[in-house]
């Protein structure tokens, strides 16, 4: 049963080690609740051990708990199959790995991919390792910082080998309409479909059988839980298909010297020890969000996000980049003629951490023709207090400089 929570703050010990911190940086990566914590250190105190290949009990537990997390993992996202399930680094190693194993495999020189204008260099730079610069069709984005629909439409004449999307803007916060444009591409073209929704898993449900994607990756760091670990989900068939870029133990059939033969998907991805103790801290955040549940994270997130929103009305010179209707509470801005690392450090010196910089979305930032934002990101735990001290320090920036 899902219950309400209302000391969520509580949950984290950092908050109790630094009372006076504001951390409005969860878009960059997300506090750690004690209830991972304890799981991941209880875990290597009672139960450590590799997965996989041991016959002694211990490592046959070890195994039992990791098969446990693929499987909570499937549910979490609605997976076909916890086989659909690939324990990887996080976002990034997902990404590469389908750039790799999937997209090196089937695309000609005839053959173009569609991103879009708002993504995260860890959906731009892996395929650029595989396909030509002309290759590679970005989609536009609006004023306001929505995907532009039209664009997309256009973009879609073209039958791209491959289309991938994030879910949600680690800039703008723009929520993207993924299940439509997955649609719309399903009936255009015969474009593979690839989410990235390192910013979304956090937020919001995801159910990628009603979305119908092909892939879909994470991170467990911007889901309160460890870094190192993280999902590529993918439908089976595709996988299945696909030829691993790391090869090496734990997911091969046979090994000679003359050759190899490979292991099904999920193993056939996951070459070499996994990062077991991450994987028990990412199901432990998983059991962790689903107690609080998703439409209490969002009355949280949503209501400190319209605070802040209205308290910054009153900065001079205040611009919000990124302002379409269905956002993440997410808010990048510039201050006119003050340079976000300026607003940075003024505000680490008030003790509230926010980004500043490119946000790696170098070409977002062309776009928005700036060289740098600042961005204040909003997570379960954040307080009115954190949002309005912050607006304070915001204003101490502005007194400062003007
Ligand atoms: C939208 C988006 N995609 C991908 C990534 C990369 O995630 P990771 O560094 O965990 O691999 C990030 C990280 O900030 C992100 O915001």
């Amino acid at each position: 049963m899902i219950q309400k929570k209302n000391n969520i703050r509580d949950d984290f010990p950092i908050f109790k080690n630094h009372p006076e911190l504001v951390y409005l940086d969860s878009t960059a990566t997300t506090q750690k609740p004690k209830a991972v914590i304890n799981a991941m250190t209880a875990f290597v105190s009672d139960d450590y051990a590799t997965i996989n290949r041991g016959i002694y009990s211990l490592s046959y537990h070890a195994t039992q708990k990791c098969l446990a997390a693929r499987k909570a993992v499937q549910n979490f996202i609605n997976a076909k199959s916890e086989k659909e399930v690939v324990f990887v680094k996080g976002t990034t190693e997902a990404i590469n790995i389908i750039a790799n194993s999937y997209l090196n495999h089937v695309i000609t020189d005839s053959d173009s991919i569609l991103l879009s204008d708002m993504e995260h260099h860890a959906n731009i730079v892996p395929w650029q390792q595989i396909v030509s610069p002309n290759q590679i069709k970005v989609c536009n984005i609006t004023n306001s910082g929505e995907l532009d629909w039209d664009d997309f439409k256009k973009k879609c004449q073209n039958n791209p080998k491959l289309i991938s999307l994030t879910h949600v803007s680690n800039v703008l916060g723009t929520i993207n309409p993924i299940k439509e444009l997955i649609a719309y591409a399903r009936e255009h073209t015969d474009a593979i479909i690839v989410i990235d929704g390192a910013q979304a898993v956090g937020h919001m449900a995801v159910d990628v059988q009603d979305l119908d994607c092909d892939f879909y990756c994470f991170s467990a760091h911007k889901l309160y839980g460890p870094t190192g670990i993280g999902v590529l989900y993918g439908k089976y068939e595709l996988l299945d298909e696909m030829t691993p870029y790391q090869t090496g133990g734990d997911m091969i059939e046979l090994v000679s010297f003359e050759q190899s033969t490979f292991t099904k998907p999920p193993a056939k991805f996951e070459a070499g020890t996994p990062a077991i103790m991450e994987i028990m801290g990412l199901h432990a955040c998983i059991n962790y969000i689903s107690t609080i549940g998703f439409k209490h994270i969002q009355e949280i997130e949503y209501s400190l996000y319209e605070q802040l929103i209205n308290e910054v009305q009153s900065l001079k010179d205040f611009t919000i980049h990124g302002e379409s209707n269905h956002k993440a509470a997410i808010l990048s801005f510039s201050i006119k003629d003050i340079h976000p690392h300026d607003i940075g450090t003024i505000m680490d010196q008030e003790h509230i951490a926010i980004r500043v910089g490119h946000h790696c979305a170098q070409p977002l930032m062309k776009r928005l023709a700036v060289p740098a934002t600042a961005r204040i990101s909003i997570g379960c735990y954040n307080t009115s207090e954190d949002i309005s001290k912050c607006v304070t320090a915001l204003k101490k920036v502005v007194d400062f400089f003007k």
